[in-house]
This record gives structure tokens, C-alpha cells and sequence, in this order.
């Protein structure tokens, strides 16, 4: 219920009130759902800028102050004291799990994490150097051709199997990627070892011997795992969202979110990162970057750098910074030359003033890279791992966008500037 409103005056002797609605957090927002047929008008917002496009107790950030809660916990305690399953049940369920809950869902999990042999034979279609974003799309669209027809998605029990089934196949498609591109046998999962243990066991493992992934390895993607599970009402879930209010299924929507989540400005981001750190160089060669990246003229961007939301440190990025220091500590790669170069970037762009101005800080994919390169992850593979952990936050926001009692299919107006009716001669 709106107690307070907000009056447009639109011409003399024309007013309209309209509800303001108050969430437990963040702006309020004016409810403008009867404007058109009031007014016979519409409000204008490419690209979102304000605009909130649902209702949603699931993430939130305060853009100013720096701050990520999944479901009121911030991300620096779930990052440091929580696991990605436990990030995942939080996400998925809305509460952290006990021991019992924790132990159920594992299981669910575990027992979906096999593709079915006809998803292998998918690979054999895709030349070995395809991008594995482009076979990604692909495949996960095509599980819809395993399971479409066991989906009443009004079925919340169909609508959990779907998401327990997308969670638990992407890390086994994800390393299927990778092992199309070297040339190796895919390995299946083990039921025996946890969902990020399994993840790098299946990059990483060969059938030839056995392969013990490091804890330190598993400690490293856990966490970047957790750090990339959910944003609030990103491109990527915007995408998702609008695909699955047609009703479309849950596999369709995924696909759809993994192809948005690959743009460079957005979870393509960290593989950019790493493309422009080696087109740098050197050190020496930053402060000419850091001019490209301040020309209106020049389409260049510091790539890492910047963010919709954030207007102060995306909190995400410290918690990478500091993981990056500890990976490479534990891995031995001491004086990594990237690593320096990324730190004295940020130190040069934080104390320039067009970065100050335009509170450009470092986000979420300005370390990630450096991390994933020191694991011997290529980065063609950076936002395929990206698209991971960003599954549970997609199934969590089709899931509460689903069974929202007032759903609807998304359908935005337009400001028309095209030509008005004329007669074929
Ligand atoms: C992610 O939304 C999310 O939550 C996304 C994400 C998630 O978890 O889902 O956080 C993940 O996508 C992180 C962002 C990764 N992308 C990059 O690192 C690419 C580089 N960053 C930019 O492309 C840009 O900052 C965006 C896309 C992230 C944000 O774009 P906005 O909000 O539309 O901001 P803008 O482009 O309007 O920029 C405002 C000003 C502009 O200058 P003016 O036109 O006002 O003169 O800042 C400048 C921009 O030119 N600017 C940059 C810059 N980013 C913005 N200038 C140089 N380098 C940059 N990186």
C-alpha cells in the first residue's frame, strides 16, 4: 500500500498522483503502472537507468556505498565464511541451509550433474577453436530438447527439477567446452567430490590417472564462484526475466541469459581485461591507455573499470583483489607481471580525475582474469565460468519471476520517431 504520492503536473489544469512505493532498502519508486491509461503517456529510459522493472527479495546493492546483500547477507561474509552450495541454497531458498538442508541439496544436485550422451555428441558438430561461449549458448538451449517435455513450469516441482538440473549440468558442459577445444576426453563427474572439486576435476583430470585437485585451486573457484552468483536486475537477468514472462522454458531462458552475459561490457568484461592487460604491455605504456580511455573520440574503455551500479568500489572487486594475492602466494607465482600491471593501472585510474569524476572504479572483472589465467584457465574460458555461477542467480530470479502472482509478459513501449501513415502510390 502507497501512503505517499508523487504529483505530475503534466499541463495547466492536468495532474496526476501517482502511488510511491517504499522496498526494506534502496530508492523508493513511483508506481507509474497507470500512467498510460491516465494520461495516454509513457515514461522514456533506454538502457534502464531508472527504472525498476520488478519487485524482488533476492539481491541488493547500494550503488554509493559499495554494498551487495544476497538475501540481507553481505557478499564480503558469504565470500570468506560460506561455500558457492551454500550461496546457491541461499539464493535458490531465501534462507542459509542446516546441515540436514545442505546435505539434500548436494544430493540433488549431484545426481543431475551427468549430460545426457546425445549433449556429447553436440560437441563433435563444433570446430575445435569455436568460442566456448557460442557452443555454451548451444548446448544448454538444447537441453530444452531433453526436457521440454517433462515441464509444466506452473509446477513448482518441475519448475525445482528444472533449476536443480541447470545448476548441476553447467560445470559439466562448461569443461566439456574445454576439453572439445584441447583435443581430450570429456571426464565424467564424480559423485563423490563436491560441486567446484568436481568442476575443476573434469577440467583438469584425464581417465589415464587418477588427479587430486589442489584445495587451494578448489578454495580460489569456490569463491569467485560465489562472487559472480547473483546481481540484482542485470543485463543478463533483465534477459532471462523478459525471455521467461512469455513462458518460455527455463533451458531457452539460461541460453538466452548466456548469450547477453557475453558482451565485453558485461560478463565478457574479464576475458577484455586480459586482452587489453597484454595489448598494454608494459608498465610504461599505462599512462597512454589511460588517455585513450579519457577520449570522447577514441572507442577505447579501461575494461574492468566502471559500473552501472556501483559508484564507489564494487565491494566484489576487493574480495578479488585479495584472493588474487593469496592464489598467487599459494601457486608460487610470486612477481606475476599482469598482476603488478593491474595494480598499478588501478592505482594511476583511481588517482586521475576524469576516473574520480566519473567515480570509475574497478568492478568485478578487473581481477577475476589474473586469477583464472594463474589457475591455467584460458581465457576464452573466463565468462564461461562466469555464466556458471551466474546460473543459480538466473534460475533464482526466473524462479521468484515465475511465481510472482502478478506475472506478465514483459512487453516495453517505445518513443516512435519513425514515419507516421502514408499510402503506397
Ligand atoms: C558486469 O550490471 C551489473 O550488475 C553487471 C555485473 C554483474 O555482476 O552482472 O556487475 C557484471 O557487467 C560488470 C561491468 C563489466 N564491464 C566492463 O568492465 C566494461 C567497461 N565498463 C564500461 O563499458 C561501463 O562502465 C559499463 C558498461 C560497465 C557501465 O556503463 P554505463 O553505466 O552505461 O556508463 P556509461 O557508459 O554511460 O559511462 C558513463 C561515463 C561515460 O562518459 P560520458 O559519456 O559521461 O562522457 O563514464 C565513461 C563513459 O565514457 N566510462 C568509461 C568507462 N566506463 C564508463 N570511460 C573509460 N573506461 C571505462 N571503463
Amino acid at each position: 500500500m502507497a501512503d505517499k504520492v508523487a504529483r505530475l503536473i503534466i499541463e495547466e489544469n492536468r495532474e496526476l498522483e501517482l502511488p510511491i512505493l517504499q522496498g526494506s532498502a534502496g530508492y523508493p519508486v513511483i508506481d507509474i503502472r497507470q500512467l498510460g491509461a491516465q494520461a495516454k503517456m509513457f515514461t522514456y529510459d533506454p538502457g534502464f537507468m531508472s527504472t525498476a522493472s520488478c519487485e524482488s527479495n533476492i539481491t541488493f546493492i547500494d550503488g554509493e556505498k559499495g554494498i551487495l546483500l544476497h538475501r540481507g547477507y553481505p557478499i564480503e561474509q558469504l565470500a570468506t565464511k560460506k561455500d558457492f552450495m551454500d550461496t546457491a541454497y541461499l539464493l535458490l531458498e531465501g534462507e542459509l541451509p542446516n546441515k540436514q538442508e545442505r546435505k539434500g541439496f548436494l544430493n540433488r544436485i549431484c545426481y543431475h550433474s551427468m549430460v545426457h550422451e546425445g549433449i556429447a555428441q553436440f560437441y563433435n558438430g563444433f570446430q575445435r577453436d569455436a568460442h566456448p561461449m557460442a557452443i555454451m549458448v548451444g548446448v544448454v538451449g538444447a537441453l530444452a530438447a531433453f526436457y521440454h517435455d517433462s515441464l509444466d513450469i506452473s509446477d513448482p516441482e518441475h519448475r525445482r527439477i528444472a533449476g536443480d538440473r541447470l545448476i548441476a549440468k553447467m560445470p559439466t558442459i562448461a569443461a566439456m567446452c574445454y576439453k572439445h577445444r584441447i583435443g581430450q576426453p570429456f571426464m565424467y563427474p564424480k559423485n563423490d567430490k563436491g560441486y567446484t572439486e568436481n568442476f575443476l576435476y573434469m577440467m583438469f583430470g584425464v581417465p589415464c590417472e587418477e588427479y587430486q585437485v589442489s584445495p587451494a585451486l578448489i578454495q580460489a573457484m569456490d569463491r569467485i564462484l560465489i562472487l559472480h552468483a547473483d546481481h540484482e536486475q542485470n543485463a543478463s537477468t533483465s534477459t532471462v526475466r523478459l525471455a521467461g514472462s512469455s513462458g518460455a522454458n527455463p533451458y531457452a531462458c539460461i541460453s538466452a541469459g548466456i548469450s547477453s552475459l557475453w558482451g565485453p561490457a558485461h560478463g565478457g568484461a574479464n576475458e577484455a581485461v586480459l586482452q587489453m592487460l597484454n595489448n598494454i604491455g608494459d608498465v610504461k605504456q599505462i599512462p597512454k591507455y589511460i588517455e585513450k580511455a579519457k577520449d570522447r573520440d577514441d572507442p577505447f574503455r579501461l575494461m574492468g573499470f566502471g559500473h552501472r551500479v556501483y559508484k564507489n568500489f564494487d565491494p566484489r572487486a576487493k574480495v578479488m583483489r585479495q584472493t588474487c594475492h593469496e592464489v598467487l602466494e599459494e601457486l608460487g607465482v610470486k612477481n606475476s607481471p599482469l598482476f603488478e600491471m593491474a595494480m598499478e593501472l588501478e592505482r594511476i585510474a583511481l588517482e586521475d580525475d576524469y576516473f574520480i569524476e566519473k567515480k570509475l572504479y574497478p568492478n568485478v572483472d578487473f581481477y577475476s582474469g589474473i586469477i583464472l589465467q594463474a589457475m591455467g584457465i584460458p581465457t576464452n574460458m573466463f565468462t564461461v565460468i562466469f555464466a556458471l555461477s551466474r546460473t543459480v542467480g538466473w534460475v533464482a530470479q526466473w524462479s521468484e519471476m515465475i511465481s510472482a502472482p502478478d506475472q506478465r509478459i514483459g512487453r516495453p513501449r517505445q518513443l516512435y520517431k519513425g514515419a507516421t501513415q502514408r499510402d503506397v502510390k
